[in-house]
């Protein structure tokens, strides 16, 4: 990591941003998965790690929620890692759908193509294509193993939420046999959505994605383990997927207000990439009308805001003051 902003700012800022969002009570608990309408509606936490990998946190980083499309991202990694960020081009893409995260107009508008690997009909391509080919139990440990590096600490299933996904995942079952109609799935289909079910079903904690996203904002070594994860080169790949779909139908807006990269879940989960600067992570139920975290998308463009982290340069006045002003 290359830019230094000291601990004890970014520690006021992460406070300041709670403050400021703790009252905001728009948006709504995803219901589609009957699990999630139940998670209380009033979580809310922050987090950020730091290039020496420094953990702050504020409000509920420990609490243990849905990563859901979260888990995009690293999975999409995965494979890239696994094959190379051109093969994954290829296979899947990198365009953003500006439709919902769960379109199937989307495959057949894209020309059969699943269009980027953080929509669902990408991801479930990705888990296709995730090694070792044909093996379930294989290909899950994979996944697992990987996030585990990611985070720097284990991560499992929440089984309850598992099931709960399992029984009414009818439109991602559309999705996986759709892109099996056009040759865009790449293992069985079956077994490609159970494992993006599982993958979406894993529950992780604030503090825990803060530090995924900075083993991403760090080129690929987890500032808290020093391990390397994956290849360096492949940060700029994941965080311009990032930047061009993280929101889905309201990326553009997102990224115009904040210049700062990052995914949601519909578990309220919200993951923000500073590449050579730190990771970010926000939790917290609610979501707008795309499936987005609005108290998380708060916390996150305060916190961008005010650390001037937008990725496309400095959005604070430039303009030079006129020395007759005597200021
Ligand atoms: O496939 C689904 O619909 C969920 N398991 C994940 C969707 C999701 O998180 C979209 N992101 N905001």
């Amino acid at each position: 990591m290359i830019r230094k902003i000291d601990k004890k700012t970014v520690d006021e800022v992460l406070r300041a941003a709670y403050d400021h969002c703790k009252s905001e009570t728009s948006g709504k608990n995803a219901d589609y998965i009957p699990f999630l309408k139940n998670v209380p509606s009033t979580l809310f936490g922050i987090a950020a790690t730091l290039p020496d990998g420094t953990l702050l946190t504020v409000g509920d980083t420990d609490y243990r929620f849905g990563i859901e499309s979260v888990s995009k991202v690293p999975t999409a990694l995965l494979v890239m890692e696994q094959y190379s960020d051109r093969e994954v081009l290829h296979k899947i893409g990198a365009d953003a759908t500006g439709l919902p995260f769960n379109s199937i107009m989307a495959i057949l508008l894209e020309n059969d193509h699943p269009s980027t690997p953080l929509v669902n009909a990408g991801a479930i391509a990705a888990c296709s294509m995730v090694k070792p080919a044909g093996d379930s139990t294989g290909k899950w440990r994979a996944i697992v193993d990987f996030l585990t590096a990611l985070a720097g600490s284990p991560v499992e299933v929440i089984d309850e939420l598992y099931r709960s996904e399992s029984d009414t995942n009818f439109n991602n079952r559309s999705i996986a046999w759709l892109l099996k109609n056009y040759n865009r799935i790449y293992d069985q289909p079956e077994m490609a959505l159970d494992l993006y079910t599982r993958q979406c079903s894993i529950g992780v904690t604030a503090a825990q994605l803060a530090t995924v996203a900075a083993t991403i904002a760090n080129g690929g070594v987890n500032p808290q383990t020093g391990k390397r994860v994956f290849r360096a080169e492949l940060t700029p790949r994941i965080v311009s997927l990032m930047a061009t779909v993280g929101f889905y139908e309201h990326t553009g807006d997102w990224l115009f207000q904040t210049g700062l990269p990052a995914k949601s879940g519909v578990g309220g989960g919200i993951m923000g990439v500073v590449p050579g600067v730190m990771g970010l992570a926000s939790f917290a139920p609610p979501l707008d009308s795309a499936g987005n975290s609005v108290r998380a998308q708060k916390a996150l463009a305060y916190i961008a805001r005010e650390l001037d982290l937008n990725l496309f340069g400095t959005t604070r006045c430039m303009v030079t003051t006129p020395a007759s002003a005597g200021v």
